[in-house]
């Protein structure tokens, strides 16, 4: 049963990000202030403080002590509906270092990972924190979450927008200064999210640290990218098949009749590959299905072409 009493968010809820908290507004809160545009702007609420906007301003007291899902009015007049943000909303809002991961693929990649209450995960890089977010939110306090970032600049923020969203540093994030490829220490992880330029430089590491069974993530921008990730996985061995996807969204105008499609969208952000670490030793049955003619013909010059062996 909801604790509506938790307002200073103790309690499991704490665990689970500020915006689960119930009840009415706290110091300390996360509140996502909506102006008559949809623009959103998140603020933490103190007492006596005041938002200034170039709507004029907002004073936090007006805020305090009173339930979700209401209307409040700034100086010269504008009102922002007061809301808890979700993790969606505030990720999309939250300070960026590196491009973060869109909700829509963090969600998949959660999915993907089978990632659930007392999984452990390692990922990298950490970037902004938009994906660590989520991971640490789908294991839960039981769970743990490994990140590795190469950048201290990065780190930072990323430490920020997380503590922010939590709260507090959650104890079971392990944030790591180093490089993905070497300096990857943990063992028998159940999954393991690559979002990085050069994912296929750390298959080695990767390949150490995850279980058998253990799944691995690469969000990828481009096709080039998807191709050598792919190719030296085949290369290296112990690795299912790979499986490719990407997904797009299209979200809705909705009015009277005017019932369509958005005109705008976000087309592309990033392909996901994923596959299972295999046991020691295994090696896969060869692929029934024979390459397209060509794929790996002359022109081929990625990992595991003629030109990739060394010569003598
Ligand atoms: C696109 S950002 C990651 C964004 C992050 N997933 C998010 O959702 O906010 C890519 C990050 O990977 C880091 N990086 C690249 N190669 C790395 C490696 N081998 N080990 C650790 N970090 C790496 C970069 O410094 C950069 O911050």
């Amino acid at each position: 049963m909801p604790d509506d009493d938790d307002t200073a968010g103790t309690g499991d809820r704490a665990a689970l990000g500020g915006s689960r908290r119930r009840g009415t507004f706290a110091v300390g809160d996360l509140v996502q202030l909506t102006d008559p545009r949809g623009k959103m702007h998140t603020i933490t609420l103190t007492q006596g403080a005041s938002y200034h906007t170039h709507r004029g301003s907002l004073p936090h007291d007006d805020i305090l002590g009173r339930p979700e899902g209401i209307v409040v009015t700034s100086s010269n007049g504008t009102s922002f509906l007061a809301l808890r943000p979700i993790l969606d909303d505030f990720v999309l809002s939250m300070p960026r270092g590196a491009q973060v991961i869109y909700p829509k693929d963090a969600a998949r990649i959660v999915g993907l990972a089978n990632l659930g209450a007392g999984a452990r995960v390692a990922e990298a890089g950490v970037g902004s924190g938009a994906l660590t977010c989520s991971l640490l939110r789908s294991v839960g306090d039981a769970g743990a979450v490994y990140s590795y970032e190469r950048r201290p600049e990065f780190a930072e923020v990323a430490t920020g927008n997380v503590v922010k969203w939590f709260g507090h540093r959650p104890v079971n994030w392990t944030l790591t200064l180093g490089d993905m490829a070497h300096d990857l220490i943990q063992r028998d992880l159940d999954a393991v999210v690559l979002d990085m330029l050069a994912p296929w430089e750390c298959l080695e590491s990767v390949a150490s640290a995850l279980a058998p069974g253990g799944v691995l993530v690469c969000y990828v921008a481009t096709t080039t990218q998807m191709s050598r990730l792919v190719e030296t996985m085949r290369v290296q061995g112990g690795w299912t098949e790979p499986r490719a996807e990407e997904s797009l969204l299209r979200t809705w105008h909705l009015e009277g009749l005017a019932v369509r499609p958005d005109h705008r969208m976000n087309g592309h952000t990033a392909f996901l590959i994923t596959s299972r670490r295999l046991a020691p030793g295994t090696v896969l049955p060869p692929r029934k299905r024979r390459p397209a003619p060509g794929a790996y013909g002359e022109d081929y010059t990625g990992p595991g072409s003629i030109r990739d062996v060394p010569e003598e």
